[in-house]
């Protein structure tokens, strides 16, 4: 079976470990593993904008041999000719032994993995999932925390439209850590991320009043909901409405995962999110917590926090080469992972309806996406492609 990395359920919990493991050892020295992937080429294929998720892959294969080509300008590619997301990695596939896509639309990769005779990594699709970026934000929080298991973290700014927290929320529960997120009612953190972790056994999520939000955030207008295992996330409320007030003083938060407004997708261009600064990290329940975010950062973390020790942004931004190392090991089928047989969540597949999300690789003006897009887990029926709920055909 090609080895694609489509959204993080791919990877089984004992691979998320292993390829923390062997980023390790890579990390010790990054000039050492120049054989490993000789004679293999890799194609970059950007059609959004991104400077450290392609140069951190690049460079990675670089590190371990490889060679690279890439299309990093929308503009420049073909796709502006209307060429479809499926002939363009048929054809690069076919030059290349792995494609790392990022697209704009959710559900580009799953999408383009059926249609690449190689593997496909997904770098990023619309506001879905960001895998890789997953991968770098648990090894970063792995190395500063020393563990996994137990951590408690703050998922804090945009995160509907973030994709990098939805990839990141579904790793955080699986790796045993609780999470509590914080967002403004718009922007909280989508369904089909919520209902996905709850569905995992002993998993909650609950809705809660953060007393204390005022203090730390200076502001009143943000929800927040706490999800991880039953014993580790304080009593809430099932809705909104029966919130639980709870303090933050009374929680140790390991970590804080900042991200910015993604103007780009829809979040609103004309507002701005709290920054965090100095004043927030010296409030009482951040005194302990590190700061990690996936930049790029607009305005919501304030450059005065940088000398920090806690600041852990660009030391986490770093550890993208070791980890992309280690994936691109596996992906090229030089080093093997423990990947579970049968898949996190058994998709069912039903018919007659249709996925409404027009960011979705279904609508995507290119595109001819088979008609049947929907599947069910158990709940509403949802685009098998983007995971939004579907709407009747
Ligand atoms: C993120 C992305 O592209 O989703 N950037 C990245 O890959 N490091 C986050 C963002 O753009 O806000």
């Amino acid at each position: 079976m090609k080895r694609d990395l489509v959204a993080i359920q791919g990877l089984s919990d004992a691979a998320l470990v292993g390829l923390m493991d062997l980023a390790d050892t890579l990390q010790r020295d990054l000039r050492a593993h120049a054989r490993e992937l000789g004679g293999f080429l890799m194609g970059s294929l950007f059609l959004e904008p991104s400077t450290r998720t392609r140069l951190s892959f690049e460079a990675a294969m670089a590190r371990l041999g490889g060679r690279i080509i890439t299309s990093a300008d929308p503009a420049t590619s073909s796709a502006v000719k209307g060429e479809t997301l499926s002939d363009t990695v048929r054809i690069v596939g076919s030059y290349v032994d792995l494609v790392v896509l990022r697209h704009p639309a959710a559900g580009a990769a799953r999408w383009a993995a059926r249609h690449a005779s190689g593997p496909v990594i997904n770098a990023g699709d619309g506001a879905h999932e960001h895998p890789t970026q997953t991968l770098c934000d648990l090894y970063a929080l792995r190395r500063e925390r020393g563990r996994l298991e137990g951590l408690t973290v703050m998922l804090y700014g945009d995160l509907r439209y973030g994709r990098t927290t939805h990839s990141l929320a579904r790793a955080l529960v699986r790796m045993g850590c609780s999470i509590i997120a914080v967002a403004e009612d718009d922007l909280e953190l989508p369904d089909f991320i919520v209902s996905d972790l709850v569905r995992r056994p002993g998993c909650v999520a609950r809705h809660i009043v953060v007393d204390d939000m005022e203090d730390v955030f200076h502001r009143r207008d943000v929800r927040a909901m706490a999800i991880g295992p039953d014993n580790m996330v304080p009593s809430g409320g099932e809705s909104v409405d029966e919130a639980r007030p709870f303090s933050l003083k009374d929680s140790a938060v390991d970590a804080i995962y900042v991200t910015r407004l993604q103007a780009e997708r829809g979040a609103g261009a004309s507002r701005a999110l709290p920054i965090l600064d100095h004043r927030f990290l010296t409030s009482q329940p951040f005194k302990e917590t590190i700061v990690l975010h996936p930049l790029p950062r607009v305005t919501e973390i304030a450059a005065e926090i940088d000398s920090d020790p806690r600041a852990a942004y660009f030391r986490q931004a770093a550890l993208g080469v070791p980890i992309r190392m280690a994936l691109l090991m596996w992906a090229s089928g030089v080093y093997d992972l423990p990947l579970e047989t049968a898949p996190l969540y058994e998709p069912e597949s039903v018919s007659g309806y249709r996925c409404e999300n027009l960011s979705c690789i279904t609508r995507h003006r290119t595109e001819d996406v088979p008609e049947e897009v929907a599947r069910s887990r158990g709940d509403v029926p949802r685009c098998q492609w983007c995971e939004e709920e579907a709407g009747p055909a």
